[in-house]
Order: C-alpha cells, then sequence, then structure tokens
C-alpha cells in the first residue's frame, strides 16, 4: 500500500513506520518535527515537513494514496490544561483539515491514534469501548472529538476508520542493531522518567499519591509495549471497512503500579532509584486498565511483550545506545 504516516518523527508513528516498511508498503511522513526527532525519520521513507493541516498539499487526488495513519499531536495531559487551545488547534483543528484532505484525496482508510485519556476516571474496570466517555483533561476531551468526527465521516462519506485506544505505551524497537525509543522533552512518562533518576540524570522520581485504593496505594496503569502496539495498526489497516468507524482499545489487561513499575527498573538496570511521595495529581484516576477483548477477537491481535520486565528492558537498551551514548 502507499500510505501517509503523520507523526512519523515521533515514539510510535517510527515504530509504526519502520514495521510498514518492512512489511513492503511505500511510507510518506508527515512531521514538522515540532516535538519529533529527525533521526527517528525512517532513511527508505519521504519525509515531508509540513504541519498535519496543510496536508492537502500531500494528499493530491492523483496522489494515491491508500491509508492515512494518523499519530501527530500533542500529548502532555498536564499541558492541554494550562494551554487548551494549543491542544485544540494541533490535535483537532489539525485533523479536521485532514479528515477533509482525506475525503478530497479519496483515500479509503484511516488508522487514528487514540487514547485511553478519552474515558476519564473509569466507572468499570478494566474499560471497554463502551464505557462513558468522560476525559478528565484537554488532551482527551481534542483526542474524543476527533473519534467522533471520524465517526460521522465514515458514515457519510464511506471511510475505513479505525481509532486505537491507547494506554500507557512503553519499551522500544529494537531490530538488527536498530533501536527506536521514547524521547519526549518535556518527558511526562514514567518509565522514561524512572530510567532518567536510575541513570543519574536526575535526582528523585515523584510518585503522585501513596494512599489510592490499590495494593500499595499508588496508582495503578496498563502498559503496552510499543512493538505490539505497532502490529495493531498492520492488523487494522485490513480490518478496516468502508463506512464504518472500528475503535479499539489496546493494552495488555492487567496493570502494574507505579511501585511495581519502579522495582522492575531496580532490578533492570541495576541501580538505586530514590523516590519522593507526592500529593496527588487533580484528575488522576486511581486505576485505569483496559480491556483489549475487541482488539483480540476483532483484529486477531495478541501482545508478545506482556510483562513489565520485556517493556523497561528494551526501554533501557535504547536509553543506554541513544541517551547515555554507551555501546
Ligand atoms: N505515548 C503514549 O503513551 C500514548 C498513549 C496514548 C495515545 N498516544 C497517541 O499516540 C500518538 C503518538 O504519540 P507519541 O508518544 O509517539 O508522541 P511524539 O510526541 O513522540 O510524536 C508526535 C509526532 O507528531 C509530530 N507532530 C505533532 N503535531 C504535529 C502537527 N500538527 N503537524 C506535524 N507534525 C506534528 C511531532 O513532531 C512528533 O514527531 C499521539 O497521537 C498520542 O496522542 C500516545
Amino acid at each position: 500500500m502507499k500510505l501517509l504516516v503523520t507523526g512519523g518523527a515521533g515514539f510510535i508513528g517510527s515504530v509504526v513506520t519502520r514495521m510498514l516498511l518492512d512489511a513492503g508498503h511505500r511510507v510518506t511522513v508527515l512531521d514538522d518535527l515540532r516535538t519529533g526527532h529527525r533521526a527517528a525519520l525512517a532513511p527508505d521513507a519521504t519525509h515531508v515537513d509540513l504541519p498535519v493541516h496543510e496536508a492537502a498539499q500531500v494528499l493530491t487526488p492523483d496522489a494515491g494514496y491508500d491509508a492515512v495513519l494518523h499519530f501527530a499531536a500533542l500529548i502532555a495531559a498536564g499541558e492541554s490544561m494550562v494551554h487548551p487551545e494549543r491542544y485544540w488547534h494541533a490535535n483537532t483543528v489539525s485533523s479536521i483539515a485532514l479528515i477533509d484532505a482525506v475525503r478530497a484525496a479519496r483515500v479509503p482508510r484511516m488508522v487514528f491514534s487514540s487514547t485511553a485519556a478519552v474515558y476519564g476516571n473509569p466507572v468499570e474496570l478494566p474499560i471497554p469501548e463502551t464505557a462513558v466517555k468522560a476525559p478528565a483533561n484537554t488532551y482527551g476531551a481534542t483526542k474524543l472529538a476527533v473519534d467522533l468526527v471520524l465517526t460521522s465521516e465514515a458514515t457519510a462519506h464511506d471511510l475505513a476508520a479505525v481509532s486505537l485506544r491507547y494506554f500507557n505505551v512503553a519499551g522500544a524497537y529494537l531490530r538488527d542493531g536498530l533501536a527506536i525509543g521514547e524521547r519526549h522533552d518535556p518527558e511526562t512518562h514514567l518509565i522514561p522518567i524512572a530510567l532518567d533518576v536510575a541513570a543519574g540524570r536526575r535526582e528523585k522520581l515523584q510518585l503522585f499519591g501513596d494512599d489510592y485504593p490499590t495494593v500499595d496505594g499508588t496508582c495503578v496503569r496498563d502498559y503496552i509495549h510499543v512493538e505490539d502496539l505497532a502490529r495493531a495498526h498492520l492488523l487494522a489497516l485490513t480490518a478496516a471497512v468502508p463506512g464504518r468507524h472500528r475503535i479499539y482499545n489496546l493494552g495488555n489487561g492487567s496493570g502494574f503500579t507505579n511501585r511495581q513499575v519502579v522495582d522492575v527498573v531496580r532490578e533492570v538496570t541495576g541501580h538505586p532509584l530514590p523516590v519522593e511521595i507526592a500529593p496527588r495529581r487533580d484528575g488522576d484516576p486511581a486505576e485505569l486498565v483496559a480491556s483489549s477483548a475487541l482488539a483480540r477477537q476483532e483484529l486477531g491481535w495478541v501482545p508478545e511483550k506482556p510483562t513489565l520486565a520485556d517493556m523497561v528492558g528494551d526501554a533501557w537498551a535504547f536509553y543506554r545506545t541513544h541517551v547515555l551514548g554507551q555501546s
């Protein structure tokens, strides 16, 4: 297939791009590098340095794209509460412009990176796709808005649309000497921050709250290996059906507490990891765990690297070579 990948210089988009290319697809990456990394661009993909809202320059009616995979977004939930307008523009307004371009160019399929943040504070666990959607932050709201646009687009204009709602994505893609991992700036994700502390690049790790109703009082989150997540995108591309918007949660279905993550980071790195308990953060649910039963059933998706040891081990291998510069 001829594919356009937005956000292909970011963490997840660059891993999916690599796997699409290895599967024999032709890929154009559209990414203006606002938070991505030039080094993460696949050398055998074409790179177009444009913002998403200008995608129509690439998605022309005679360009012949078979699908768009849309990863590009701003992703920091905390920042989205301070600068919501940036998130509505980058995530929602831009996505609507992209969907307009998809329609005008008659691209038949689209796969969208949605998020667990659309659910907010869950009333049922594990969370199914049918759960109440009540985002606790603007980031989640901007993503939910795009999901709604895709539903009406599929129904009215026959688009084959798939939204994949990721829970916490972790790990790194390691293959044949290549390592692609997580490098957000500022970093807001627990595992890379914990690796920074273990490597001595940050003084301590703050855990927000230890009085939640969980086994050890810290929050429970569902982690998914980026390689497992990426495979789901390849499956979604072939499972997309014209006129339907399919939505799948992607997580392991078993959560880990923040303290369990800390313990595994200590074990994997062999370094001490000083922890400070800070007050709870507003809008942080005690537990977020996905039901991915639908993805397993309809896409035939099965996670191959479900353990924290797999995820932290691969993230640490990437961190040592690409952040610490060790061989
Ligand atoms: N990382 C996670 O744990 C997680 C969890 C749930 C959902 N997601 C979703 O997955 C997607 C990818 O996340 P990531 O962790 O790879 O993020 P990332 O920040 O590493 O990558 C995002 C990429 O998109 C590009 N980009 C952003 N806005 C753009 C725009 N308007 N025009 C052009 N390029 C733009 C950036 O330059 C960057 O390369 C996002 O849509 C995010 O909401 C991520």
